[in-house]
């Protein structure tokens, strides 16, 4: 009864498998069991490229797992996230080893799920938003979402660093073990049976194999994978592989809320600055637009890429595009960023003006630099087609929608488009700032 009564009291606040463990060494209970509860088996190296280890940054030690959901955004346990800041905790990633090559991230966001209840452990999911994209890799590469609804006895294979006893250490090397998933019903059964339990809500979902398997702490956080795809955040449990269930948060319940949070990330980190205004008006000077080159494009985001620029009429030089995207929905997609160069000494020297937006609001929305003519000629719309090909013609800059205040001289405007993390194709543009009937005084 004594044991029970710890292990309630761990359950309620130490039970979910975060670190650090300090003042949780508490004994329990003399059974002779295996303490090993992982009882995984180590990774082989890259196995888990989706596998990160989110730290402490004072102490650089492992506090939980996580997994790469996209090059910015990482998914966690919520309770991993709660009561730290962003600058508290750093991402490591493509190591199969805690004190292995991984390569560190910083963090620019903690988002912990807004009904996350730490009394009872629910919706115990959060997100990890990266100050820098992370650098995919044979090692590092995300893991897809299931977005349908798990039954019970499905094979799952659960990762982490977590102890592999409790009380124990962290093991170096990465381990895996294969689990089943049980039914929630199933679940609750077990721990109400230890008159030590949590509610099981629906959203979350257990698996238990055997004594001696499980998760344990420094697991929380962590993937639990079937059939390639993520169906689990490890959430908490009885520490640890004592033949109770482990649970998970069910990411097939979040994976709304996890899209709304990543998105509304991106777009405010991207080109969702809604206070930025992109609607700029000058006259005072002229562009002579003289040329554009196509520098290179990805192979597998467009199969064919052609531009040209020509002389449109006696002042202003026009161009025509043609593309074949090999993917879907520019809408969501697609950033252009335009870094200007000025022509000095001899050669194209950066220019502290950048822009990064969304292709389709700049055009579409707040008709940058006179985008909209995009749609006066052709047929590009925001929402291609895979394969089939797209034509833009007669296109031509409206010069009073450039930023005021430009010096005079020669530029170059390099313009990268991004598809999700990859760069799809790179444009150059060249013309001149002239202010030809200048009278000013200075
Ligand atoms: C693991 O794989 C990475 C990348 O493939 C490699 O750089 C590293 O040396 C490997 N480590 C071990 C222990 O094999
Ligand atoms: C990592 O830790 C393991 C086991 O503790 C040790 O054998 C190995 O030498 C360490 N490697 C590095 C690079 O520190
Ligand atoms: C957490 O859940 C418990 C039980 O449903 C409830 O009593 C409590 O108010 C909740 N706490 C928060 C912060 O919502
Ligand atoms: C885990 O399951 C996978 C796929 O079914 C299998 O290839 C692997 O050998 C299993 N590993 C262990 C340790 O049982
Ligand atoms: C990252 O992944 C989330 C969840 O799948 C998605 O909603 C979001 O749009 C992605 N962001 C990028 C930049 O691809
Ligand atoms: C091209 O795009 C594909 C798919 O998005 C990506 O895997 C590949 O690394 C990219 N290649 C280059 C050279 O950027
Ligand atoms: C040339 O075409 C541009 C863009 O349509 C237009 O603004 C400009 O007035 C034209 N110039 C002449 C001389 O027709
Ligand atoms: C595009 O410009 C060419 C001249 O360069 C002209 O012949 C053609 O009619 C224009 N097409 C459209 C749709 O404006
Ligand atoms: C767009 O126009 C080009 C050239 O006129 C044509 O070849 C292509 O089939 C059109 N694409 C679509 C999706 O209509
Ligand atoms: C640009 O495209 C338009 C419309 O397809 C075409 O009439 C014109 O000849 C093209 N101009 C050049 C220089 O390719």
């Amino acid at each position: 009864m004594t044991s029970l009564v710890v292990i309630f009291t761990l359950i309620i606040t130490k039970g979910s498998y975060s670190l650090p463990t300090s003042d949780t060494q508490t004994e329990i209970g003399s059974n002779n069991i295996n303490w090993r509860i992982v009882g995984g088996s180590d990774a082989s190296n890259g196995s888990f490229p989706y596998q990160v280890s989110l730290r402490i940054t004072r102490t650089g030690s492992h506090n939980c797992g996580g997994s790469i959901l996209n090059s910015t955004v990482v998914l966690t346990a919520a309770h991993c996230l709660a009561s730290y800041r962003p600058a508290d905790l750093h991402v490591v990633v493509g190591s199969d080893r805690l004190n292995g090559s991984g390569t560190t991230y910083q963090i620019k966001q903690l988002i912990i799920h807004n009904l996350y209840n730490s009394s009872v452990i629910k919706n115990d999911i959060g997100l990890i938003i990266l100050k820098e994209p992370l650098r995919y890799s044979n090692s590092v590469r995300p893991v897809e979402l299931e977005t349908r609804q798990i039954g019970a006895g499905v094979n799952v294979v659960l990762s982490g660093w977590g102890i592999t006893s409790f009380p124990g250490q962290l093991p170096n090397n990465l381990q895996y073990i294969n689990l089943t998933t049980i039914s929630n019903d199933e679940c609750e059964a077990a721990y109400r049976e230890a008159r030590a339990s949590l509610p099981i809500y629906k959203e979350e979902l257990c698996t238990l194999t055997r004594r001696g398997e499980g998760a344990c702490k420094g697991d929380s956080g962590g993937p639990l994978v079937a059939n390639g795809k993520q169906v689990g955040v490890v959430s908490w449990g009885r520490p640890c592989g004592l033949g109770f269930p482990d649970v998970f948060s069910r990411v097939s319940s979040y994976v709304d809320w996890i899209k709304q949070h990543s998105e509304a990330e991106f777009r405010k980190q991207n080109h969702g600055d809604k206070s930025f205004n992109f609607n700029f008006f000058q006259n005072d000077y002229n562009i002579d637009f003289e040329r554009v080159e196509l520098i290179r494009y990805n192979k597998s985001i467009l199969s064919s890429c052609q531009v040209r620029a020509f002389k449109y009429n006696r002042t202003c030089a026009a161009v025509n595009m043609t593309f074949t995207p090999l993917i879907r929905d520019f809408e969501k997609l697609e950033v252009i960023i335009v870094q200007a160069y000025r022509f000095a000494s001899n050669e194209y020297r950066l220019f502290p003006l950048r822009f990064e937006f969304n292709l389709c609001d700049a055009v579409f929305k707040y008709n940058m630099f006179g985008f909209k003519d995009f749609k006066n000629c052709g047929n590009f719309t925001c929402n291609v087609d895979k394969g089939k090909t797209y034509h833009i013609c007669n296109w031509t800059i409206d010069q009073s929608k450039f930023p005021p205040l430009i010096p005079t001289g020669r530029y170059m405007a390099e313009l990268q488009y991004i598809y999700i993390t990859e760069e799809a194709m790179v444009l150059r543009a060249y013309g001149g700032v002239v202010r030809p009937f200048v009278f000013k005084e200075h």
